[in-house]
């Protein structure tokens, strides 16, 4: 098994470390934040909180005398490391102050004080990037200052903590994915003295915690916080105090032990990692083959009352419909529930998991006595699997092979009973495509897939992974794209175009190869002088000669838990917790709101949702993402792109696909089955895509199947434009590493990435290996393969320039800002925010 604890330097990769991106300073110190946005950030926090158990201890009764322990009370983790995490929130809670502030108990003041003292002391060391803590040492408590403790409370709070990051994995090593001895003395400690131990978990991803069971009744209650963001510790003190509910459930299973995730056996490797559990991702593996590995199962979470759920399904030929009455059967505390319907196909011949999510909605907040219906639908067509061998005979279809379909609903996935079946009495095709991205013959591995025993049982099988059969370079030559007759005019304004007096046709027609090439990449720097302070990168009007033209230069900021400027901006509750929420409307709220920050701050693009599947609970960038399962990550993920998009910006999900770990991430091949990486890894943006149309979209740094992403233009075209008519921009993450394309050597790098319509490079500037810095000056080997004849063509450019520039009139920010320069015969975009590069 390679994984993070058999390597212990494996986040940083040779050569990483150059790329790596300074912490955002601060220009801007406006500290006002919208109270709305705010106060969402709190509920939505509270929201996705998920409460694992509680013998009654929660929530804390009105006036409760609480001893707090754990050091995170006061170094309160309120989002994770890197470009997702680095925000200036102009404060953030934490939660001695949040239950202090809320004053619904009492905190005991000697331990306070204790803790106080002692971290003002031993303040955390703040690490550098890509090595920053995982977890901070604990305070020495000796036995009989706990015992002192629990003779002046009623209840133990111990807060533990853990972060982890960009460029940083967590680590199967105490203090990362287990606990200290410290943490467990403390645990043993206060569960001995005290009679009602809560347990608060301030973390990024899932941790370990069998030992859960270890202490057994003694710890009362489990209360998985996430990272909350600036709100994040009040949102955790309302909901220990009931003043809200805990409303989240898990958008992972928590196993019993890490050696129980399918991912195990290959995750953390350096150069690959075959995904040999295929589909066979989080619950999809527990339940069909190892459910008694499963500590608390996907979609599990408590509330503070007894919530009933009675569904009734509906099914016709296209579609299944499921009401649900949700009723508050309790009589002291509100609560709201999440329904969640799964779908158990027939196992046919391509195998199918015993259970797949196939939709889910969240009641309102109901009192004790209240009920709500809730109306769930989903087509029968969305159940359909990729055949990628051809085993049903269509091959590189979706499927829906003939036999019973079992529809469960439930309030997770062991919970859900049956409610319906129908049954397909012959296999339909849904969708005939063809192959994309498929595993490399010169890789071959074996993947799971589901056998039975001779009592029926579900058992796991292996079989050789399907590997390409289409021959790449003559789908690429089978291409044609149209070229317009370049005219050397320069008459034609965007602001003309962006006023119906041209077309942008016409206008691209009159760019200069120079031109063209421009609007391919950014400025080449992270905080561009062309945009506002403390931007992640500057693309679109990076020259004088575009500017000239009136393309204005487009900002991009980091996301996604906040704006990452050279400002004050709110952080919001991480990726999991919001994915927590299962809650789309909160989260589209906040979006919205969000959305309307980035226009007051004068951010067109926001480089988020992170989207990518939590393949791994080791992923150092799992708290960006919000789920082990496609349909969450999309619909959440839709919801964030809505609401940002309402406020007339741009979001940017990324990373399209397959960066589900940080060691060696810019070098590593994710090795992947057509089926897996369809039905899994891209259906999530696929839905997100088709529900929310981002305008922007962005790659992954990692390979798939043997292809880097930003070169992959079966990811980038066969599969984003020309099956799901993707007509946004698609930029690459941050760097590129530099290649010729194997079946045309006269395409390398940039002419290589648009090719594969990956229409800009950002920051743009290549990393010099000799000077050990950026050469923001190198020349584009765009214009060598223009200029040769089996180079990329005209065309191909001019397809880039014209989506580039369609981004521009499609942002209301950036359109109505080019009429009013054009009218005003103003110095172009260079508000007061921009600087002029020298
Ligand atoms: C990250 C992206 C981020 C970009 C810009 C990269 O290192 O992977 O998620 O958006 O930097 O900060």
């Amino acid at each position: 098994m390679t994984s993070p604890a058999d390597n212990p330097t494996p986040s940083l990769s040779a050569g990483e470390e150059q790329l790596a991106q300074a912490s955002t300073g601060l220009v801007d110190t406006e500290t006002y934040i919208d109270p709305e946005l705010v106060a969402l950030c709190r509920e939505s926090a509270a929201d996705g909180t998920v409460l694992l158990r509680n013998d009654g201890t929660l929530p804390l009764r009105g006036g409760s005398r609480i001893a707090l322990f754990g050091r995170v009370q006061i170094d309160y983790f309120s989002v994770g490391y890197g470009s997702g995490g680095d925000v200036n929130a102009p404060y953030s809670w934490n939660l001695l102050d949040a239950l202090r502030d809320g004053g619904q108990v009492t905190v005991d003041g000697d331990l306070a004080a204790s803790y106080t003292r002692w971290c003002a002391e031993n303040p955390p060391d703040e690490g550098t990037w890509g090595n920053w803590p995982r977890y901070f040492e604990e305070m020495p408590l000796e036995g009989e200052a706990v015992r002192a403790a629990a003779t002046r409370a009623d209840v133990a709070i111990v807060v533990l903590g853990r972060a982890a990051g960009e460029a940083r994995e967590n680590t199967l090593t105490q203090g990362s994915y287990y606990l200290t001895d410290a943490e467990k003395s403390l645990l043993d400690a206060v569960t001995s003295a005290f009679t009602h131990t809560v347990v608060v978990l301030d973390c990024g991803n899932v941790i370990d915690l069998a030992w859960l069971d270890q202490y057994g009744e003694a710890i009362s209650s489990v209360l998985y916080a996430w990272q909350g963001g600036m709100e994040g510790a009040r949102a955790i003190a309302d909901v220990l105090t009931g003043v809200q509910v805990p409303g989240g459930r898990l958008t992972d299973t928590i196993a019993r032990s890490y050696a129980d995730y399918p991912s195990a056996p290959n995750f953390g490797g350096l150069e690959h990692n075959d995904y040999a559990e295929d589909i066979y991702v989080g619950y999809r593996y527990f339940e069909t083959f190892a459910p008694n590995a499963v500590l608390f199962p996907f979609g599990f979470g408590l509330g503070y009352s007894r919530l009933d759920v009675v569904a009734t399904a509906y099914v016709n030929d296209e579609e299944v419909t499921v009401t649900a009455r949700v009723s508050n059967v309790g009589t002291e505390h509100p609560g709201a529930e999440v329904v969640q319907v799964y779908v158990q196909a027939p196992d046919g011949e391509l195998g199918m998991p015993a259970r797949t999510l196939a939709s889910f909605a969240k009641s309102r907040r109901l009192d004790p006595g209240e009920s709500e219906s809730l109306h769930l639908a989903f087509p029968i067509a969305s159940l359909a699997s990729y055949d990628d061998s051809g085993a049903t005979g269509h091959r590189s279809a979706y499927v829906l092979e003939a036999g019973e379909y079992k529809v469960f609903a439930g309030t997770d996935v062991r919970a859900a009973t049956q409610i319906a079946s129908f049954t397909l009495s012959e296999l339909r095709v849904v969708e005939q495509l063809t192959e994309a991205c498929a595993p490399a013959a010169a890789h071959p591995f074996q993947r799971m897939i589901l056998d039975r025993d001779d009592a029926g049982r579900a058992v796991v099988g292996w079989q050789d992974v399907p590997t390409r059969e289409v021959s790449r370079r003559e789908r690429l030559q089978a291409r044609t794209v149209p070229v317009l007759e370049q005219t050397g005019s320069q008459a034609v304004t965007l602001a003309d175009v962006a006023e119906g007096a041209a077309t942008l046709d016409e206008f691209v027609a009159q760019l200069s190869h120079e031109d063209l090439e421009a609007l391919t990449r950014g400025d080449a720097v992270m905080d561009s002088p062309l945009g506002t302070p403390g931007n992640a990168g500057v693309f679109g009007g990076i020259t004088a000669s575009l500017r000239a033209k009136g393309v204005p230069p487009i900002t991009t900021t980091d996301g996604p838990s906040g704006i990452r400027l050279a400002a004050y901006a709110a952080l919001l509750p991480c990726g999991a917790a919001l994915a927590s929420t299962w809650n789309t409307p909160l989260v589209r709220r906040l979006a919205a709101h969000h959305g309307e920050e980035m226009v007051r701050k004068g951010t067109h693009v926001l480089l988020s949702p992170g989207m990518n599947i939590h393949r791994d609970p080791l992923c150092g960038r799992n708290f960006e993402y919000f789920s082990e399962d496609p349909l969450v990550t999309g619909l959440i993920a839709a919801a964030v792109v809505a609401g940002v998009q309402e406020a007339g910006v741009a979001a940017c999900p990324k990373h399209f696909a397959c960066n589900n770990q940080e060691t060696n991430r810019n070098l590593n091949d994710s090795r992947v089955s057509e089926r897996a990486l369809r039905e899994i890894y891209l259906r999530g943006f696929q839905i997100c895509l088709a529900q929310a149309r981002p305008h922007t979209l962005m790659t992954s740094y990692n390979k798939i199947n043997g292809a880097w992403s930003h070169y992959n233009d079966e990811l980038c075209t066969t599969i984003l434009r020309e099956e799901w008519g993707f007509e946004g921009t698609v930029i690459t993450d941050w760097w590129m590493q530099r290649a010729v394309d194997p079946d045309f050597p006269a395409v390398a790098d940039d002419a290589y990435r648009v090719r594969a319509q990956v229409d800009v490079f950002m920051p743009g500037g290549w990393f010099d290996h000799v000077s050990g810095g950026f050469d923001t000056t190198a020349a584009s080997s765009l214009l060598d393969s223009l200029a040769r004849p089996d180079g990329i063509t005209l065309g191909e450019v001019q397809r880039t320039a014209r989506t580039v520039l369609q981004l521009v009139l499609a942002l209301p920010a950036l359109s109505e800002e080019i009429i009013r320069n054009s009218r005003e015969r103003s110095l172009p975009f260079m508000s007061s925010a921009r600087r002029e590069r020298p």
